[in-house]
């Protein structure tokens, strides 16, 4: 496990993977089996100073999927809110977490007022918290989503009073809700921050059409899932070409790949929450030895040795090849005439003789009828 070993803003970590704050992190009993599969840190669970935050309703999961199934989608949708009990309680899990494991534990609060946060920073440590993450993100905090139109002042604000508060690292954590991440990520790390978080989930509605109100709890929710990986990879990626100070990518990881992508894209760690709801904690090692062999492969020694490798590779508009250089074709051996190609196809590309599908001069080579045909009777070649 040595070749897993990463340095993140201040913390040595035996693995990349951390699990993100989330009820999965929110008590000793929780981080012992974090600590038994591998996770190289675990960020507890939020504490907020908003008292409302302390109550989750009943239920708080919906797992939402929509449309055909080669064009569906997965979304969970949660109610889950912060830490249940008080400061005293939090720091208690903190003291027997450190006292048992060897995962590193990073405390997370969210706050409304400088004294509360300076208040709080200066006792998690106490607690001995290895870090602080910031919760500058959370859709259901009213403290964040009130302030979306002025979160880089709220950063300022906030960060330099904990910064001054403790010695231990404080990491930020960023909503994917704001206009431009690498501007706040940039303010975030002139503020002191150690290492910036990104992201947490959207908030988010459902609609129950029937009844024609909200799902869950008649209101808006958390929502993430698989697909909001796209544009923490996009982000991260530009970040990392802006910031000094590492990145903890976060958000629709279910496989080890999500990792190594995170990492390509210029992510130090990487923070897995929902698949740990999904799987069970057992899946840290999967991700871990999926890691690991991946570097192997691939000749990697440590993780900085391919971290942000593809951030030169990415192209901009004006370097984007724009000739017309593919075609369809369709293996008529295969081809079972079912006409789904021909129902999809908006240039008109596909004919039909003897129920057999062949393509015309109009296919504009696109590329999405191979996604559709049942058979895989279709290839993009060239011209
Ligand atoms: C049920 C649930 C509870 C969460 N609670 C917190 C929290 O207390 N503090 C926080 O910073 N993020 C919280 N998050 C956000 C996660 O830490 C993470 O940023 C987000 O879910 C994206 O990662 P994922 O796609 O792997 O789930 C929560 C997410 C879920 C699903
Ligand atoms: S979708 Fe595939 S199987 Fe169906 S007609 Fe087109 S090529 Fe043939
Ligand atoms: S590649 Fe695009 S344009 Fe060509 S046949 Fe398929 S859907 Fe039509």
């Amino acid at each position: 496990m040595k070749r897993l070993e990463t340095e993140y803003g201040g913390l040595k970590l035996r693995s990349p993977v951390i699990l993100a704050s989330a009820g999965i992190t929110k008590a000793h009993s929780n981080v012992e089996k974090a600590d038994k599969y591998g996770a190289g840190a675990v960020v507890l669970k939020t504490l907020f100073q908003e008292p409302l935050m302390a109550r989750s309703p009943t239920p708080r999961f919906i797992i939402i999927k929509r449309g055909e199934k080669d064009y569906s989608s997965v979304t969970n949708l949660s109610y889950e809110q912060g830490y249940e009990h008080g400061i005293d309680q939090y720091c208690g899990e903190i003291r027997s977490c450190k006292a048992d494991f060897e995962t590193k534990i990073i405390a997370s609060i969210g706050c409304g007022t400088p004294a509360k946060w300076e208040e709080w920073a200066k006792m998690v440590e106490a607690a001995g918290a290895d870090a602080i993450e910031m919760n500058l993100s959370c859709p259901h905090s009213d403290y964040v989503m009130s302030k979306l139109g002025q979160i880089n002042e709220f950063v300022s604000a906030m960060v330099p009073v904990v910064k001054k508060a403790v010695s231990i690292p404080v990491y930020t954590k960023l909503t994917p809700q704001i206009e431009n991440p690498a501007v706040t990520s940039k303010i975030m790390e002139e503020s002191g921050s150690c290492g910036v978080t990104a992201f947490s989930r959207c908030l988010g509605m459902d609609i129950d059409i029937d009844n024609q109100v909200p799902v869950l709890h008649g209101g808006y929710g958390g929502h993430g899932g698989p697909w909001a990986i796209h544009y923490a990879l996009r982000w991260i990626s530009e970040m990392y070409t802006k910031l000094k100070i590492p990145i903890s990518g976060c958000g629709g990881v279910v496989e080890w790949q999500d990792i190594v992508k995170y990492i390509l894209s210029g992510a130090t760690t990487v923070q897995v929450c929902f698949l740990i709801y999904t799987y069970g904690y057992s899946i840290i090692e999967k991700l871990n030895n999926g890691l690991l062999q991946y570097m192997e492969k691939h000749g990697y020694e440590s993780i900085k040795d391919f971290r942000g490798t593809v951030v030169p590779r990415i192209k901009g508009l004006t370097q984007v090849d724009r000739d017309k250089t593919r075609i369809a074709k369709v293996d008529p051996a295969i081809c079972v005439g079912c006409g789904r190609c021909s129902d999809i196809c908006i240039y008109n590309g596909i004919d039909f003789a003897d129920k057999k599908a062949s393509v015309n001069e109009k296919c504009d080579g696109c590329g999405l009828c191979l996604y559709f045909c049942p058979k895989k009777a279709i290839l993009l070649d060239k011209k």
